[in-house]
């Protein structure tokens, strides 16, 4: 989604600006530009469709140079992908506006302002903040600070905000309600971003704005009110983390080294949380302990790959802790009227933290009686962690793919956590079921690594779909999730069509579409479903059909004409669903790269969609 940079120094920072929004271009957009108040006093602007590099391009041939800056890259949500819709807004000559998120009421605004003889240039909601701003300045006797605290009232909706003026060339504003801003804090110089990891290259002590947080950023000081106009103070927060994250290495792509990091960071996730045969309830939170044995009911939300996850984790909740567990995604749950049975536990799963649709359904939870809220999560500062009772972290690191890959495993880890506690909590595990799934979880990451020793195998696999342009997945039990995790993976990327079904209902509609144009794939470890799965499979090869079957090497299947089986290592079937997520991901990155589409930053996607 969009992504906003913001600085001001001594120094030139428009390549400040222009490395900040490339690290930033891994969360989708489709236009980008940069305003810069030069030594003289002039605010000037540029802006270009397409990927930062064409902004680049037009900075190369006519610069820009001052040491106050704004930067932005565009989603497109009111008004197409254009040159003149893209950021920085301007206001006359000398007010220039970035913004994140939708301004809902921009049409009164506009008509509004359009009365005061405003004359809009582009189809945003953002032009609306810019006049209104500039509207509000002559108001304020010329003072910034003041007409940005006096217009965000009448502002409805979500936005964080960036602002400059040549008229008061020692500040830059920001504002937060309902899209992230973090400040980065150098010496001498300041920055303000979207997310932290656009100014990485410049400093690495941050201080995250909160809800209704308006903040004045000079260069050597930082002023920030709280939504009731009180002045705070918000906590510095310094990484020491290196910036490694930023950087594909070795790796062709930022999507393959993510699944090749899985091992790892699902060894991080681990790190603390297990004793010797149990989980470590508090690594829940404090309260969770005491919070866990009163817990009769789950009710999961979350969107795209982090609804997969919290559909495996359904399977588990019953199968292993015996509690009933419901499971929806966040835009449907935050618009329904909800029955909450008593004692349930609200849980949340998120990659970033700042999903509007998760949020949103997470508040409205907070008013409808849930026992407590756990968020899931893999960003300790994002808004659904501080807004949640209890928290558990996942540890995968930045995520710069779009298409999710270590968020997703992680995630599993997490709730496969939440599973034993929850289970022993309610009396409903027994103590040895628990120990042998500790013993497991501590294997997984070796076992996840001979998964992915079979990159050459899938590879080779994946040149069946080069050609292909529909694509079905099955999968049973917990696998259903991860056969729709696949097919998730494969649109995103390399644009095939592929749908998920639950096996058993191939014969209930998708078998009339199966030809030999229509490659089935489907994920079969050996648990007591096999059996019917290898009937499914018949079904398919019967309609000539094409079959990949990634099989456990127990499971007994082999190569014959129009079936491919790629033998997986043996795991015990409550992790199957991790171990399988595994080759599904490499097989669209092998699939995406043959049809050479952009792996890292596929079309109309975005990494963190923080409007609705
Ligand atoms: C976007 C991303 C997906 C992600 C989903 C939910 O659609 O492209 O990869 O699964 O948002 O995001 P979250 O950060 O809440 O997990």
């Amino acid at each position: 989604m969009c992504g906003i940079v913001g600085a001001i120094a001594e120094r030139n920072i428009t390549a400040i600006l222009v490395e900040g929004l490339k690290r930033l271009e891994y969360r989708g957009y489709d236009s980008a530009g940069v305003a810069v108040l030069s030594a003289a006093g002039d605010l000037q602007r540029r802006r270009r469709v397409g990927k930062v590099y064409e902004l680049e391009q037009a900075l190369a041939s006519e610069p820009l140079t001052g040491s106050l800056g704004i930067a932005h890259t565009r989603w497109a949500t009111h008004g197409a992908p254009s040159e003149r819709n893209a950021h920085p807004h301007f206001s006359g000559e000398q007010l220039a506006v970035v913004h994140n998120g939708i301004i809902e009421n921009h049409e009164t605004l506009r008509e509004r302002l359009k009365g005061l003889g405003y004359v809009f240039t582009s189809d945003t909601d953002t032009e609306t903040i810019v006049h209104l701003l500039h509207h509000t300045l002559a108001e304020c006797g010329g003072d910034l600070t003041a007409a940005l605290k006096a217009a965000i009232p009448e502002l409805h909706g979500a936005y964080g905000l960036a602002v400059i003026s040549g008229s008061q060339p020692d500040r830059l504003l920001a504002a937060r309600s309902g899209s992230p801003l973090v400040i980065g804090l150098g010496l001498g110089e300041n920055f303000l971003a979207s997310d932290q990891l656009a100014l990485r290259q410049v400093t690495d002590r941050f201080m995250y704005l909160e809800e209704g947080d308006i903040a004045e950023i000079h260069r050597d000081s930082v002023q920030i009110w709280d939504a009731s106009g009180a002045p705070v103070q918000r906590e510095t927060v310094q990484y020491h983390d290196g910036a490694e994250a930023a950087d594909k290495g070795e790796y062709r792509h930022f999507m393959l080294k993510e699944i090749h990091e899985q091992p790892k960071v699902v060894q991080r996730t681990l790190e603390g949380r297990l004793g010797n045969d149990h989980v470590l309830v508090q690594a829940f939170g404090p309260q969770a302990e005491a919070l866990f044995a009163g817990v009769r009911n789950v009710q999961i939300v979350a969107c795209g790959t982090s609804y997969h996850a919290g559909m495996v984790a359904r399977y588990w909740l019953e199968e292993l802790a015996g509690i009933p567990c419901q499971i929806e995604v966040a835009s449907e749950f935050r618009y329904r009227k909800v029955v909450v049975q008593p004692d349930t536990l609200f849980v949340t799963i998120s990659q970033s933290g700042e999903t509007a649709d998760t949020l949103a359904a997470l508040r409205n939870a907070k008013q409808l009686g849930y026992l407590a809220s756990l968020a899931i999560c893999n960003v300790g500062t994002s808004s659904l962690v501080r807004e949640s009772d209890l928290t558990l972290l996942t540890q995968a690191g930045p995520e710069i793919g779009v298409a999710s890959t270590k968020a997703f495993t992680t995630q599993l880890v997490g709730l496969m956590l939440l599973t034993l506690a929850l289970g022993r909590a309610r009396g409903n595990l027994e103590a040895t079921i628990e120990a042998e799934l500790v013993e497991e979880l501590r294997r997984l990451p070796t076992r996840l690594g001979e998964a992915l020793a079979m990159d050459k195998i899938i590879e080779k696999v994946s040149e069946l779909f080069a050609e292909k342009h529909h694509t079905l997945f099955l999968g049973r039990g917990a696998q259903y999730p991860v056969a729709m995790e696949g097919a998730l993976k494969l649109k995103e990327i390399s644009y095939i069509h592929a749908e998920a079904y639950p096996a058993g209902e191939l014969k209930h509609g998708p078998l009339a579409l199966v030809d030999a144009d229509m490659p089935v794939v489907t994920v079969a470890p050996n648990n007591e479903l096999l059996e019917k799965l290898k009937s499914n499979l018949q079904e398919v090869r019967a309609r000539g059909g094409e079959l990949i079957v990634f099989a456990d090497t127990k499971a007994a299947m082999s190569n014959g004409e129009g079936t491919h089986v790629v033998n997986m290592p043996h795991i015990h079937d409550a992790l199957a669903p991790v171990l399988y997520t595994l080759p599904l991901q490499l097989l669209s990155y092998h699939v995406a790269v043959l049809r050479g589409t952009d792996v890292d930053q596929p079309r109309n996607l975005a990494k963190s969609v923080t409007v609705e």
